[in-house]
């Protein structure tokens, strides 16, 4: 898909469909709607008498060439009506939401070519360039499949969008905006493929080839095998990867574009290529979607190839414990007693507790690696939803300022995130009787007492764990959400290390 910039007139284009957006109230003032109003004629107006032609978020209506002005048959071939909903709520969540269900009703329609009136979606909070790049990202995730594995791929494809702008607009703004917003729309695809692939083919060496592709000028790679890990004394991931027969990799990508600053940002990412909970097997249900547990690390590795084209002045060392957690005959057990790498003895009270570890040994890492702000994103509990339900991520930290800031960066590019609490108190749920603490802190507060066991590790730097569980998948195709992985936190990363780099300045 080519997505650019023009000032072409769509009218007497020969473009296969033009995409209007209408704030809910406002339809008949739309100055977008106004300027076809001569293409459609009196059609038009009978559509917004009746309702048909409305802002309402997610409504789309197709309107035909079979009753556009027969003078300009040659010309454009559809308009798409798309509701954004009323202008008091709009965001940038909403322009894509808004937006995504025109689109796929447009390459529903076997449209090729498609012009968007981007003026129609600015808002107070939402400039020209604000709105190409939500744009560009839209086209990217909302028109997002994934058929690696189907012999037939779908024949309906949108190859060409032309963002329509003013023909004096400066244009290497603009550019920027719409370069830094296919980036970002291709990195949350890039966490969703990697997410929806079979978890026999997303393997830790799988995804160890797909950061090795990354590396550039930019971004160093680097994979650790078995034995670095073991040298480094990283028992409690090498614990949770002994049951498997896939060898664990830990991915680490540096991007460092702040060389005068001695500050370093962590992104770790749970790796788990495949949950089967290990000895402490799960059941047939909850194992189904468990080639997802790795959705945390597709976020970091694929926010890292965003970040590596925009380029922020900050520094930032992404780190990917990945493995898969099996019930092999080498498995840990639960009771069994693992070493950390800064020397915290860990009794596996349940072996399906698997992030915890991974993570606690990439915490250690980080520290080592000079980090002084972590932040970790994984599929971490299934206690967060039963917390928050599926409309947030939930956010835990030790320093309120740097949680406050990771919530904003998300909040801001569309991503809810909700904080809870990490009350002392909770810690003595994960004391153990013989080590120094234990993988599980029981059902109560499950969500809470797993972020607090990996900042247990954090040492001094301030910490932010997201537990994406129940954002990371989706039931259903609605907005720019196609079913399936969701990328859920890409985003968030990649403004998080845009806010540094501007707070810098
Ligand atoms: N990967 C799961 C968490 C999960 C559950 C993610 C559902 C997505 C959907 C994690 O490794 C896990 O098994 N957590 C346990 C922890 C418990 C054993 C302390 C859980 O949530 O039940
Ligand atoms: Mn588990
Ligand atoms: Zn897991």
């Amino acid at each position: 898909m080519k997505i650019d910039l023009d000032s072409i007139d769509p009218i007497t284009s020969d473009l296969d469909c033009l995409i209007i957006g209408l704030f809910e109230g406002e339809e008949e003032e739309s100055s977008a709607l106004n300027r076809v109003k001569d293409l459609v004629g009196d059609s038009l107006d009978v559509l917004l008498e009746t309702g048909e032609i409305s802002g309402r978020l997610g409504n789309n209506v197709l309107i035909h060439s079979l009753i556009l002005n027969s003078k300009n048959a040659k010309g454009l071939k559809r308009i798409i009506f798309c509701g954004l909903g009323s202008r008091q709520f709009f965001s940038v969540a909403r322009l894509r939401d808004g937006l995504a269900p025109a689109l796929r009703r447009a390459r529903g329609t076997k449209c090729n070519s498609v012009a968007i009136d981007v003026d129609s979606f600015l808002g107070d909070s939402i400039d020209l360039s604000d709105a190409i790049e939500q744009t560009a990202q839209a086209c990217h995730t909302g028109l997002y499949r994934y058929e690696t594995f189907k012999s037939k791929k779908a024949s309906s494809n949108i190859e060409d969008v032309k963002i329509l702008i003013g023909k004096d607009e400066d244009l290497s703004n603009l550019h920027d905006a719409l370069n830094i917003g296919i980036a970002i729309g291709q990195s949350v695809n890039l966490a969703r493929d990697l997410a929806n692939g079979p978890p026999n083919v997303v393997t830790p060496s799988s995804m160890a080839e797909v950061a090795k592709g990354m590396a550039s000028q930019h971004l160093e790679v680097e994979i650790l095998e078995t034995d670095d890990m073991d040298a480094l004394g990283m028992g409690a991931l090498l614990g949770v990867a002994r049951g498997s027969a896939q060898p664990p990799k830990l991915i680490i990508m540096s991007y460092f574009g702040d060389q005068s600053s001695e500050n370093v940002m962590a992104f770790l990412g749970k790796g788990i290529t495949f949950d089967s909970g290990g000895l402490d097997i799960k059941s047939t249900v909850g194992m189904r979607t468990m080639k997802g547990d790795m959705a945390g690390g597709a976020a970091v590795l694929a926010a890292m190839g965003a970040i590596e084209q925009a380029k922020p002045k900050m520094n930032v060392i992404a780190i990917i414990p990945a493995t898969e957690n099996m019930p092999g005959g080498n498995a840990q057990r639960p009771g069994d007693v693992v070493t950390a790498m800064d020397g915290t003895t860990i009794e596996i009270d349940n072996t399906d507790a698997e992030g915890r570890l991974v993570l606690a040994d990439a915490v250690c890492l980080a520290l080592a690696r000079g980090a002084n702000k972590i932040i970790d994103v994984a599929t971490l509990t299934g206690a967060i939803r039963s917390a928050l339900g599926e409309h947030c991520v939930g956010a835990f930290g030790n320093s309120s300022n740097f949680t406050k800031l990771v919530i904003e960066a998300g909040e801001s590019v569309g991503e809810r995130i909700w904080e809870l609490p990490t009350y002392e108190e909770y810690s003595r749920q994960f004391e153990s009787d013989i080590a120094d603490i234990k993988n599980s802190g029981g059902a109560s507060g499950g969500a809470i007492t797993g972020a607090m066991f990996i900042g247990h590790f954090r040492g001094e730097a301030d910490w932010v764990h997201l537990d994406i569980a129940a954002m990371s998948i989706s039931l259903t195709t609605r907005g720019e959400i196609v079913k399936g992985a969701t990328g859920s936190g890409v985003r968030t990363l990649v403004n998080l290390a845009n806010v540094v780099s501007q707070t810098a300045k």
